[in-house]
């Protein structure tokens, strides 16, 4: 499975890519705020969104969201977007949303018209696997069903709980639901499933990104319906390194080292 970085922090994407593991980077509109307001500084927009793609590298490829509705003004802004950053590293994917408003099939248009134009789009705000298979249909070369806000809508619209009150944002929800469905997506995990599942069943070249990913034990979920990338964000990605067990036996097997002399069979 690919690892992306589910972020726009710079020191996020550097310390996560020094640790050998990632595959990609994406980024969206919120996670763009959230940065520049925390690390931007005195750089502009246009060279922080350069060094981004500089970090990443040539063979990570980066999601750069849209802010338009109409097909016209996505194609036109990923157009400008890929002109004027693909040349940095040549790793510019854009990601459009399925749709914009209802009835219009905005999302689905800009995609196909830039599949052809032969720009990589990610197909984002994916929330059924029937979105995720147009998107394929329409030539995205990534598309992103979103499992933590699918968990959070079963939760909220179905159970009728409240986020930050009755369960936070990286709780844990069951791959098999809690007795609720959306037309028959139990959980975030469930849809991620199902939508490989028929990608796969077609051949399709488009990758499932598991994206809105919550927390360790959903990637692992992801993981085992074999999706072919998950985008996770830095704090995911700590959390999928620990345990106390382990922290338990390094500490007690560097004792035990010292005890035993182990430093001798490191000396030159
Ligand atoms: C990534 O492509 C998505 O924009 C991101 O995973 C959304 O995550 P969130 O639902 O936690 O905001």
């Amino acid at each position: 499975m690919k690892i992306f970085i589910d972020t726009a922090n710079l020191s996020e994407i550097r310390k996560a890519i020094s640790w050998g593991i990632v595959d990609g980077v994406t980024t969206n509109p919120s996670l763009i705020r959230k940065a520049v307001e925390s690390e931007k500084k005195d750089m502009s927009l246009e060279e922080y969104v350069r060094e981004i793609l500089k970090t990443a590298g040539e063979n990570r490829p980066v999601s750069l969201e849209v802010m338009g509705l109409k097909a016209e003004d996505m194609i036109r802004e990923a157009e400008i977007l890929h002109d004027r950053f693909n040349s940095v590293a040549n790793n510019v994917v854009i990601k459009i949303p399925i749709n914009t408003y209802a009835g219009y099939y905005e999302g689905l248009k800009a995609i196909k018209r830039l599949s052809e134009e032969g720009i990589p789009v990610n197909c984002t705000l994916v929330m059924t696997p029937e979105q995720a298979l147009l998107a394929a249909k329409a030539g995205a070369r990534f598309v992103s069903p979103f499992a933590g806000r699918i968990d959070d809508y079963l939760r909220e619209a179905k159970l009728g709980m409240k986020r930050g009150v009755d369960f936070q944002k990286g709780d844990y929800y069951p791959w098999d639901g809690k007795g609720v469905d959306d037309n028959g997506i139990r959980s975030g995990a469930d849809l991620v499933e199902k939508t490989v599942m028929i990608l796969e069943n077609y051949d399709y070249e488009t990758e499932v990104i598991a994206s809105s990913i919550r927390n360790a034990r959903q990637v692992r979920e992801v993981a085992m319906v074999g999706v072919h990338i998950a985008t996770i964000p830095f704090k995911v990605l700590e959390e999928m390194l620990l345990h106390p067990k382990t922290e338990e036996g390094v500490k007690k097997f560097s004792e035990d080292a010292e005890k035993a002399g182990y430093r001798e069979l490191f000396r030159h």
